[in-house]
């Protein structure tokens, strides 16, 4: 398989990865004016993007997601809670659901807590492994950090049910998965990121300070920290819903 990670704006990673003898290759989480990036790479690797994958809907940048979609031909995926709640047509994805990319295997985890419809992604190389290599956790877990609960005025509720996605989810995958997040220092997303791009499972599970915590200790730290919210939003939700 072939695996790029993009630092770009906002404090955001982007991710490009699939088979080569295949010709086929996946897109998580690009930013609107990346698109031809994602197209110069993968005319590089040889391979068509068959999938673009939001890990959910973004509130702090506007999404290149639907424009890479479109200008690739590939499907444009978020997760199924979304139906109804945006104005544009989507493959939904549904917790567990298998997405085959020639020898790669993407599976996706439903982790609400940021978000409702929060997503992580592991990935297998068949060619090495039946067993997940890394993860993609979107802006549920971050390297020395956790995403902040996004839903105004339903905080601690959100942040119990983040809680409860990264011990029950995340956390039971095995300690020597790689862990590559959505977000690195900078982004209001989070509180305390650290400014490297990848960590482990294992690693985050021993050092990460909020992983130490009980649920009811775990909800206070979180909603007792919640950064400033991301200027310009409102209008970046409206936009990346399609309104
Ligand atoms: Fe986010």
């Amino acid at each position: 398989m072939f695996f790029r990670q993009l630092a770009t704006k906002e404090a955001t990673l982007s991710y490009l990865f699939g088979c080569g003898s295949c010709h086929v290759a996946v897109v998580v989480d690009p930013v609107l004016g990346d698109e031809d990036w994602f197209l110069e790479e993968a005319k590089k690797q040889d391979v068509n993007i068959t999938h673009v994958i939001d890990t959910h809907v973004h509130a702090d940048h506007y999404s290149g997601a639907r424009a890479l979609a479109e200008r690739s031909g590939a499907l444009y995926c978020l997760h199924e809670s979304n139906a109804g709640r945006v104005n544009f047509e989507f493959e939904a994805l549904r917790d567990k659901q298998h997405i085959v990319i020639g020898n790669v295997v993407v599976q996706v985890l439903h982790t609400p807590g940021h978000t409702l419809d929060s997503l992580c992604l592991t990935v297998t190389d068949k060619r090495r492994t039946n067993a997940p290599w890394f993860v993609l956790t979107g802006d549920t877990m971050f390297v020395g950090a956790i995403g902040r609960p996004d839903l105004a005025g339903k905080e601690r509720e959100m942040a119990g049910q983040l809680f409860d996605s990264l011990h029950e989810r995340l956390l039971t995958l095995p300690s020597e998965l790689e862990l590559y997040p959505g977000h690195t220092s900078g982004s209001v997303c989070g509180a305390g990121i650290s400014g490297k791009p990848a960590s482990t499972i294992g690693f985050e599970k021993r050092w990460n300070p909020m992983l130490s915590l009980d649920r009811d200790a775990f909800i206070e730290a979180l909603t007792g920290e919640i950064p400033p919210r991301p200027a310009e939003m409102e209008r970046m939700v409206a936009a990346n819903l399609g309104n």
